[in-house]
């Protein structure tokens, strides 16, 4: 069995974009039975970009909930908050010992930033280190993460080696899997889907919004009794993403004929949301609803993960003699 390891960003409400491009290809692979996924809230990770506890709490809440709308199998997987496995602080400790300061200063998270250095938090500065705790406290051996992550897996390779090198065969060397052929969503305005740009579709919104954020797609002002071109439409393509054949080839024909206006397309995109992910979205509710439930369901996979956790950082404090 292999551990694939990931850690999930808790900065903001689960959309479209995180659905296609994470959740759902994250779900399939954890269902494969060769494998067994650790996925975590990186929930310590949000700390160095938002400092509101309350907001983080409902982020995370939102993340856990859509996960498990979607189907993660929390049995046969481990599911989890960061925050609530303390080991990994202490672990990024004696990591941090070990990772030479210009390593840091050349990552590209903290560069970007280094023009404005007093903005820049020390946890920002060290974030890679806690990226390589949360791996190597549970000898992940894959870990798929986007492009923007890979200079911080070398990094964890780096440190691992390190200290591998130093003190013995502790930790495993994971494996950055990069999915290149990952599909970009495009968002509301054409440009790739994603919070900071406010561009989301938030698919477990009450239908009023929803709506509200589907008829702010934007689009040309081809008026509507001319034909339309429907491969540079956005509306087209997201709803491209999540229709059938059948109905992709419906739209198309309607774009081509004419007589046939945006705001028609629009509600058929919304109404394709509303069937597609109806069970999704009633269960996304049940959990926002069931605090009870859905902290049961993550403190089963933190008491899993906890055991691992432990008797790592148990072999670590031997090694460095802390008892
Ligand atoms: N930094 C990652 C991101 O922004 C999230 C993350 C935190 C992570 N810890 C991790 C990803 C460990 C993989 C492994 O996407």
């Amino acid at each position: 069995m292999s551990r694939i390891l990931t850690g999930i960003q808790s900065s903001g409400e689960p959309h479209l974009g995180n659905i296609l491009g994470a959740i759902l290809p994250a779900i399939k692979n954890a269902s494969n039975t060769q494998n067994i996924a650790f996925l975590f809230i990186a929930d310590l990770h949000t700390l160095t970009s938002n400092k509101n506890p309350k907001l983080i709490q409902t982020y995370v809440k939102q993340i856990a909930a859509a996960w498990l709308a979607f189907g993660l199998d929390t049995e046969k997987n481990i599911f989890y908050r960061q925050s609530r496995i303390p080991e990994v602080c202490e672990l990024k400790w004696y990591l941090e010992c070990m990772t030479p300061y210009p390593m840091l200063a050349n990552a590209h998270s903290f560069k970007d930033k280094s023009n404005n250095l007093s903005d820049v938090n020390s946890g920002l500065f060290t974030y890679p280190v806690l990226m390589a705790a949360d791996i190597l406290l549970y000898d992940g051996e894959i870990v798929p993460v986007g492009k923007d992550q890979k200079q911080h897996l070398e990094m964890t390779r780096d440190i691992a080696k390190t200290f591998n090198n130093k003190f013995g065969e502790i930790f495993t060397i994971p494996k950055a899997e990069i999915n290149e052929k990952l599909m970009t969503i495009p968002g509301i305005d054409g440009r790739k889907m994603s919070k900071s740009y406010g561009n989301t579709i938030n698919i477990f919104l009450p239908e009023k919004q929803l709506k509200k954020q589907i008829m702010l797609i934007q689009t040309d002002t081809i008026p509507l009794e001319k034909p339309k071109n429907p491969d540079i439409c956005n509306i087209f393509k997201i709803y491209s993403l999540l229709a059938n054949k059948e109905q992709i080839s419906d739209l198309r024909k309607k774009y081509l004929r004419g007589n046939y206006g945006y705001g028609d397309a629009k509600k058929e995109l919304l109404n394709l949301i509303l069937d597609k992910f109806s069970k999704q979205r009633k269960e996304f509710n049940e959990y926002i609803n069931n605090s009870e439930y859905l902290n049961k369901e993550l403190e089963k996979g933190e008491l899993k993960a906890r055991e691992i956790a432990k008797m790592k950082l148990k072999r670590v404090r031997e090694i460095l003699k802390y008892g």
